[in-house]
């Protein structure tokens, strides 16, 4: 059963409002997941702040997607705690309770309704579970389109709102799909490599995009393209082996020997950018 901080029974996730008077919305504590003896994370912990963009680098298997997913609920782990706020235990919450509850992921690769107009897809993640037909022949109240029009604003796909999402490029898709998260008004946002096979122009817009986010939301970003992590970055924590290495400002990142040993190299950016152009390859 799931609880407010007065032990009353809360029945919609919804309703559910992280107590974030220590200016922290997540608390990942001890946390450590194994796979078949392997430990993908660590006595891992980790605090977001309310409002705070968040950059999270780290190598290749360093365990960035198990956090986000022990954070969705995707991935149980072994041991430790996953609070949202101070009081509402994660780890008590399945998937779609903790998305309800105010925790968006985006995944890699775009989910967007290519038939459907941007507009319209925008349009279903606003009615939530009320479902695809409900939505798309019930009428539209003006505040509903007045949200949908303000979200369109935010991605910057006011212009495309009634082309089928089909016809996007990549980054727009990527864009489109942050836009549908924002209907749920998440507190917490989790992207997991938003610019991989994006152009120059789109990394750059996305940068923009994410940090007008930020304030409102919580931002937690994993990305292995260094010049877009420096280009967004407050505070960054380096990942490794299932565990924080270093938490700091990009310039103190990189300065600090032991990341330069683990994660950042001899060769620094460059073998990173690498390692992004690889991987664009499937979504191009
Ligand atoms: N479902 C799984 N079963 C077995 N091993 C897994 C599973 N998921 C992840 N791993 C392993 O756990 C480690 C951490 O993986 P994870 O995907 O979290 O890394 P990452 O930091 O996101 O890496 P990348 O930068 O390549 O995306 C890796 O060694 C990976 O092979
Ligand atoms: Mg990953």
């Amino acid at each position: 059963m799931i609880v407010d901080k007065h032990g009353s029974a809360l029945t919609a996730t919804k309703n559910i409002k992280p107590d974030t008077r220590h200016g922290v919305i997540l608390y990942v504590e001890d946390v450590s997941v194994s796979f078949d003896g392997f430990k993908a994370l660590n006595d891992l912990n980790l605090y977001i702040n309310d409002g705070e963009l968040r950059c999270l680098i780290g190598a290749n298997g360093a365990g960035k997607t198990t956090l986000m997913d022990v954070i969705t609920g995707k991935i149980r782990p072994d041991k430790g705690s996953v609070n949202f706020g101070q009081q509402v235990n994660l780890l008590e919450l399945d998937e779609s309770e903790i998305a309800q509850a105010g925790i968006g992921r985006k995944f890699q690769k775009p989910t967007v309704f290519e038939a459907l107009t941007v507009f319209e897809n925008i349009e279903l993640s606003l009615a939530g579970d009320k479902g695809i037909w409900t939505s798309l022949f019930s009428k539209l109240t003006g505040e509903q389109k007045d949200r949908i029009g303000e979200i369109l604003h935010t991605i910057g796909l006011t212009p495309e709102a009634f082309y089928p999402a089909g016809r996007l490029s990549h980054g727009q898709k990527q864009w489109l799909e942050i836009g549908m998260l924002l209907a749920a008004e998440p507190r917490v946002l989790l992207v997991d490599e938003p610019v991989a096979g994006m152009t120059g122009q789109e990394t750059e817009r996305t940068a923009e995009l994410l940090t007008s986010l930020a304030g409102k939301h919580s931002v937690v970003v994993v990305e292995h393209d260094m010049a877009f992590v420096r280009s967004i970055a407050r505070k960054v924590t380096v990942l490794h082996q299932g565990s924080v290495l270093a938490e700091g400002s990009m310039s103190e990142i990189q300065s600090n020997p032991e990341v330069i040993k683990v994660y950042l190299g001899e060769e620094t950016g460059d073998e990173i950018t690498d390692d992004k152009s690889e991987k664009s390859g499937e979504y191009a």
